[in-house]
């Protein structure tokens, strides 16, 4: 089995890469970080990883791991919530091999955040459903049964009260509509009421920029599951996507 994969992870704001150790979820080079290109078009992002990789370690045959924020069925990008249209049923596995000249696997951002939660954080050795949930730009979703992923939940865009609830309880609402902690968290109990109550899981775990902040809210949040924040934060799309190349990789 390797023991080294690159892992990248493409979001909207900004694309990470590095050298991981997949047995310990180590980085064991830089985490570099360039600027999403404006639009996020499959074109321009491809571009970027070109230039990401010319930075990465050469080494033949390391696998590679790349996250994306929609549904990704075998390597296809089938969604696009909050990036270009020109994703949806688009072979990312082979525009990425293309520009990038090695062998890639993509797979969604919330999943590659789930992956790294249940090998090397806050959901590891946890039996049962773990729900893990990244609120950012969008709402991502992850469901892992016994440390397994079930691969493309897109629980973020629940309909609750007529509407996408996404729009109403990402981080990105309450910066646009400039909502307290208090109010997000109303949301918040919401979303994660719902959540509870169609999967009754053991364990929620809230990634995401914001879980940083978790003090802010999670104590404000009345739920039967037990909920905690994730313990790799600006890593974990890196860690994941790294582990999910190494998964399909015999050596
Ligand atoms: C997308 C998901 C993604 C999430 C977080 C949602 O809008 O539908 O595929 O995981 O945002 O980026």
């Amino acid at each position: 089995m390797a023991k080294k994969a690159i892992g990248i992870d493409i979001g909207g704001t900004g694309i990470k890469g590095a050298l991981v150790d997949v047995r310990t979820g180590t980085l064991l080079s830089e985490r570099l970080r360039y600027a999403t290109p404006e639009g996020g078009s499959p074109k321009e992002i491809a571009a970027v990883l070109r230039d990401l990789n010319s930075h990465l370690p050469k080494a033949a045959g390391l696998p590679v791991g790349i996250c994306f924020p929609a549904v990704v069925k075998d390597g296809v990008t089938k969604s696009a919530a909050n990036v270009s249209k020109e994703w949806i049923d688009l072979d990312a596995d082979r525009l990425f091999e293309k520009e990038l000249k090695r062998t890639v696997h993509v797979l969604n951002d919330a999943d590659a955040a789930g992956l790294a939660e249940a090998k090397y954080g806050a959901a590891k050795n946890t039996k049962g459903l773990v729900v893990v949930v990244t609120l950012g730009t969008g709402i991502g979703t992850a469901l892992i049964y016994n440390g397994k992923l079930i691969p493309n939940a897109e629980l973020g865009h629940l309909e609750i009260d007529g509407v996408d609830y996404e729009s109403k309880a990402a981080y990105l609402a309450k910066e646009r509509e400039g909502l307290s902690w208090d109010q997000w968290a109303q949301r918040l109990q919401k979303y994660f009421g719902k959540l509870e109550a169609y999967l009754t899981p053991d364990l929620f775990i809230v990634g995401g920029g914001v879980s940083k902040e978790h003090e802010q809210f999670l104590p404000l949040l009345k739920l039967k599951t037990r909920i905690v924040p994730a313990t790799n934060r600006n890593s974990a799309g890196i860690l994941g996507a790294a582990y999910w190349a190494k998964k399909h990789t015999t050596d």
